[in-house]
């Protein structure tokens, strides 16, 4: 089979729906992970929660016995937890930790002998968050920069092997993924936000260049050093918007 494949988890919404596209535009074959079916075309929807070690391993199987191949893997699918670290709720900390983290190390590793085979690529969605705390939002925070940490160590590691690793730092994109979050607090609305669209074509360009890493939208390098600037300044402007 020449045809290369893209398995895409959180395939269904966002980010996730919008990479889908694109690399279906661009002649992949996909395959969608997610709980709900996705709107967006894809050649083999595989139903997975991917909080479920089992379910995991029976998306590997489903791509093993349809295509027997995985060139790029998008670990992709993540959630958010709103709460102080005071009130957070261990079980939700746990599950925010099984998708946003543990899923995308269990995800990897299934599929990185068909990535040594195809000489392919891992994409992991990390996030601006990765680079500066949020008050209220830190177990994201937290999930977001183990998956930061994994994205480089884990390139160096597979480097050997001629795969590659892409890590996304992501600022604010118009998904509406805060209102599918979870936790006891409402984060405070914020104006603007990115285009999901432009993000997957500026994904699949830094794919096909090898890049290591990309920023979207790309001002948001600027602003882990200018919280570093304001130091508790930044502090009570958080306290203050989130009334804690
Ligand atoms: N939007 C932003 O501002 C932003 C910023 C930085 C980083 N990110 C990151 O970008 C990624 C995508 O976010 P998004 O904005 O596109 O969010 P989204 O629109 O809420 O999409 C989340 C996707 O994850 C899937 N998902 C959630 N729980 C799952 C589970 N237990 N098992 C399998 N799939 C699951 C959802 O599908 P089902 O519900 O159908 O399962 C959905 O397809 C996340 O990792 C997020 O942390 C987002």
């Amino acid at each position: 089979m020449d045809r290369k494949v893209v398995v895409v988890t959180g395939a269904s919404s966002g980010i996730g729906e919008s990479i889908a596209a694109k690399f279906k535009n661009e002649g992949f074959l996909v395959v969608g992970v997610s709980r709900s079916e996705p709107e967006v075309e894809v050649d083999l929807w595989s139903k997975a929660d991917l909080t479920n070690k089992e379910e995991r391993e029976s998306v590997f199987k489903d791509v093993a016995e349809k295509f027997g191949r995985c060139d790029v893997l998008v670990n992709n699918a993540g959630v958010g937890l709103y709460d102080t670290w005071e009130n957070i709720d261990e079980e939700a900390l746990r599950r925010e930790f099984e998708l946003n983290f543990f899923a995308v190390v269990d995800m990897t590793k299934l599929f990185l002998p068909f990535l040594k085979e195809t000489k392919g690529t891992v994409i992991n969605t990390s996030s601006v968050a990765a680079k500066i705390y949020v008050p209220c939002m830190g177990s994201y925070c937290a999930t977001k920069s183990a998956v930061y940490m994994f994205s480089h160590s884990l390139r160096a590691e597979v480097k050997k092997y001629g795969v590659g690793v892409l890590n996304l730092i992501v600022g604010r994109i118009n998904t509406g993924f805060s209102s599918r979050s979870f936790g006891g607090l409402n984060p405070p609305s914020s104006p603007g936000g990115g285009c999901p669209k432009k993000l997957a074509d500026k994904v699949f360009k830094a794919y096909k260049k090898r890049k290591r890493q990309i920023t979207y939208p790309f001002w948001y390098e600027f602003v882990a050093p200018v919280v570093k600037l304001l130091g508790p300044v930044y502090d009570n402007i958080n306290i203050k918007k989130w009334g804690i």
